[in-house]
């Protein structure tokens, strides 16, 4: 063996044995750098004379050649091994669960406001919505209360102080003109004032939303939410108001067994006026909706008021009572959804702790429809 070709045989050996890029890199600046040992035979083929020259140049153009070739393809291998250790280091188990993104949940209220609305758009009811800062004259005198109804007395209804419009002192009538004074609405009422003012009759509509009064205890709280309802048409009757309640309460509590009793009651704005309870048993510490009130192990609960529509009412709103008629209701929403969702204290509902939400609240996916199923359990 030539010295050439134990020369190229160690170098061989070593590329092949180059654990990493830079170790090949060695060996490639050894044999095939500027003064590495190929080259330096290879410029000593210029000292010699062209007959040596001829003999000597194939034999080293060949070992050039063949440590050259080496090189790239161990350089190939040793990428292609990196490239495999970074991909085993680097993966990613799709299999695992995502981590959660924190989200937050919608309030009961809410969702019984959307099931409400569901069910009574089914039944051909509008949505609407009026003030929360009302005057007195849509809040009472236009519900038929008048100046001395005890309603109107300052520990039921939060009024705000008489003041002129650039905030100095001025008397009620300057202040606010012709309506009255101005208050926090303590029933969703005034929005049947409203409602048919703008629209005339016949009308069919649900308005829910907040309302306030002076009163705080675990079934009462400062603020509160009311469902309105209110059918104006020419042969309304109780019966249709009866027929509407069960059928709402039906689909809304999602049991065939609830039973209504109409309570004669008293209310300005309404002539025969009834309270609604509905029947319930206690089951465990629980109130479960359905059977008769009156029946073993059973009692009544108020969920609101109702009736026909006083004449005086159709009269203040500019509609001729002479022609129209109908029933309007008002509901407590945050009683039905505690009868609904098992919540015995009230006033947690507007605490904003995170902890009830989080127990109580509804995912935002959770959307109720009459197909679906208006009563998703939290
Ligand atoms: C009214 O507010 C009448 N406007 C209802 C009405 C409308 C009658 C249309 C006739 C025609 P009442 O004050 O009873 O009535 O309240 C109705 C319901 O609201 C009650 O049955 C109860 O469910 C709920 N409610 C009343 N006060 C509170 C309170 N402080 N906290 C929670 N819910 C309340």
């Amino acid at each position: 063996m030539t010295d050439l070709d134990t020369r190229k045989d160690e170098a061989l050996s070593a590329i092949a044995a180059a654990s990493d890029l830079a170790q090949l890199d060695e060996q490639r600046v050894a044999a095939l750098g500027k003064k590495g040992w190929v080259s330096l035979e290879l410029k000593s083929l210029g000292t010699m004379s062209p007959d040596e020259r001829q003999q000597a140049a194939p034999a080293i153009q060949a070992v050039r050649a063949e440590i050259a070739d080496a090189i790239a393809a161990k350089k190939a291998s040793l990428e292609a091994a990196a490239l495999e250790s970074q991909l085993a280091s680097e993966t990613i188990d799709l299999t695992l669960p995502a981590p959660e993104t924190p989200r937050g949940s919608i309030h009961p209220v809410s969702q019984v406001m959307d099931e409400l609305a569901e069910i009574f758009a089914d039944l051909g009811f509008a949505v609407a919505t009026g003030p929360e800062i009302e005057d007195d004259w849509h809040n009472f005198t236009a519900l038929n209360m008048d100046e001395s109804h005890p309603a109107r007395a300052m520990h039921d209804t939060f009024y705000f102080p008489d003041a002129a419009p650039d905030g100095g002192p001025a008397s009620s009538s300057e202040a606010v003109g012709q309506t009255g004074r101005m208050l926090l609405r303590t029933h969703t009422s005034p929005v049947q004032i409203r409602s048919m003012m703008q629209q005339g009759a016949p009308v069919r509509l649900i308005a829910p939303g907040r309302v306030y009064r002076s009163d705080s205890d675990a079934t009462h709280t400062p603020m509160f939410h009311q469902v309105e309802g209110l059918v104006i048409d020419r042969d309304i009757h109780l019966g249709h108001l009866k027929w509407t309640l069960e059928t709402f309460f039906r689909a809304f509590f999602e049991r065939e067994d609830i039973v209504l009793r109409l309570r004669p009651s008293y209310f300005p704005f309404t002539e025969p006026s009834v309270e609604v309870d509905v029947g319930y048993s206690n089951e465990g510490g629980r109130r479960v909706v359905g059977g008769h009130g009156d029946e073993e192990g059973h009692d009544w609960m108020e969920l609101g008021g109702s009736g026909m529509v006083n004449p005086r009412v159709l009269e203040f709103a500019g509609v001729d009572p002479g022609e129209w008629q109908g029933f309007a209701f008002g509901l407590g929403i945050d009683r039905i959804a505690m009868l609904k969702y098992g919540m015995n204290d009230l006033r947690a509902f507007f605490d904003g702790d995170p902890r009830w939400l989080r127990h109580y609240g509804f995912s935002p996916f959770d959307q109720p429809t009459l197909s679906a199923g208006v009563g998703v359990r939290p």
